[in-house]
């Protein structure tokens, strides 16, 4: 299984938005996380259209955007004419969460369902046929820099066997206090996609600290 490491921007310089950016895509950076609070869904409000646009400039990398806000199908057809590649949003903050997750589909992009830590993966039950990407979060959503919660290790490893049994090839994407000591247990109970803030641009060199994440997974137990 490949490994991907999508660096959050949330916790890059954004004075220097284009030399993080830069630095994390030296590295071997796969994606680009952006995480976008409206500060009704989450207790945080960080950006949105602008950096977005500001971001497709700087890389050619796909953008992963995680979309922390409520009622988040009202941008599906802004950010795909931004050039977005995943749409990522929280089923619980939305209703007829199939009719969005197809018209994500229907405008270009992957779709994406996110899970907080309380959340249960019921609905990703009745709508794995429609997802191409499902988001663990392995923090309560709002905020970089906090510990991994290890009850999303087992989660993972449920989403998982969802998938799986399901024949679906969605990815498999975890968030939050993703560090070298915490990636591996994620990877190893199936997830193939990271999620990594603070790690990557806390870093005093972001490319090697993508690295050292990959590294981690570079052999199965
Ligand atoms: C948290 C965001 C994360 C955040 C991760 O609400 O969804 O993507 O940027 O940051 P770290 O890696 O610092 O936990
Ligand atoms: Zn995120």
């Amino acid at each position: 299984m490949s490994v991907r490491i999508a660096p959050s921007v949330l916790s890059a310089d954004l004075g220097r938005l284009a030399e993080q950016v830069a630095r994390a895509e030296a590295g071997g950076a796969d994606w680009i996380h952006g995480d976008v609070m409206d500060g009704h869904y989450v207790p945080n409000l960080t950006f949105g259209a602008p950096l977005i646009r500001a971001l497709r400039k700087l890389t050619a990398l796909p953008l992963d955007v995680h979309l922390m806000v409520e009622h988040p199908e009202r941008y599906i057809s802004e950010y795909a004419e931004l050039g977005v590649g995943v749409f990522a949003f929280h089923p619980d903050a939305t209703v007829h969460v199939q009719r969005h997750l197809a018209a994500v589909r229907e405008h270009g992009m992957l779709a994406g369902l996110a899970f907080n830590p309380s959340t249960p993966l019921a609905v990703l039950e009745e709508t794995v046929a429609d997802v191409d990407l499902v988001l663990v979060m392995s923090v309560n959503p709002g905020f970089g820099g906090q510990g991994y919660l290890p009850a999303a290790t087992e989660k993972i490893r449920r989403a998982r066997a969802l998938l799986d049994r399901a024949g679906s090839r969605a990815a498999l994407e975890v968030d939050g206090g993703i560090t070298v000591a915490t990636i591996r247990p994620a990877w190893e109970a199936g997830a193939d996609t990271f999620v990594a803030g603070t790690a990557v641009f806390g870093a005093p060199d972001p490319a090697a600290a993508v690295e050292a994440l990959r590294r981690q997974c570079a052999t199965r137990a």
